[in-house]
């Protein structure tokens, strides 16, 4: 609770450039993810191996929502990136606990709808600080 007090806070003192949360915790928290996303690097070499039901996370701080190419978004997040969604630490753990309501939110849609129905109730923060890692930033 208080971690996430603390990190609401330096997000609304500044926009933070660095990650908050615990990047090996965050590793084994990936194994959640494993099964629908890879994190490969622009080589296309695969960094963390995965699945593919989801899109390549690498280098997920500041991308547009919705543009690894090739992949075949919803129109939802893809409309949000069009709306000017980039992740950041507090937009990434936003949608990883709960991607529909947070794409509904975003959009102000209560039609919207998310192709991740996957839901990560604790330690995003974590996942994100890994996938920083392991993106050569
Ligand atoms: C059952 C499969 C599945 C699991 C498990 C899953 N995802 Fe996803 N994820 C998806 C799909 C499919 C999309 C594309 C969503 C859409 O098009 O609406 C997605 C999209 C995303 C995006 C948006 C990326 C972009 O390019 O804009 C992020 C961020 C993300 N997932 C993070 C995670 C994290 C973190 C985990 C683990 C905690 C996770 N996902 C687990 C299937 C999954």
């Amino acid at each position: 609770m208080n971690r996430i007090l603390a990190t609401a806070i330096l997000g609304l003192l500044a926009a933070p450039v660095y990650a908050e949360g615990d990047a090996e915790a965050g590793k084994k928290t990936f194994n959640k993810c494993k099964s629908c996303h890879q994190i490969a690097g622009p080589d296309g070499e695969a960094i963390v191996k995965g699945g593919k039901t989801g899109p390549n996370l690498y280098g997920i701080a500041g991308r547009t929502a919705g543009t690894v190419e090739g992949f075949k978004y919803g129109d939802s997040i893809v409309a949000a990136g069009e709306n000017g969604l980039v992740w950041d630490e507090t937009t990434f753990v936003e949608y990883a606990q709960d991607p529909k309501t947070f794409l509904k939110t975003y959009l102000d849609d209560t039609a919207a709808k998310s192709k991740m129905t996957f839901k990560l109730k604790k330690g995003a923060e974590d996942v994100y600080a890994y996938i920083v890692s392991v993106s050569g930033e």
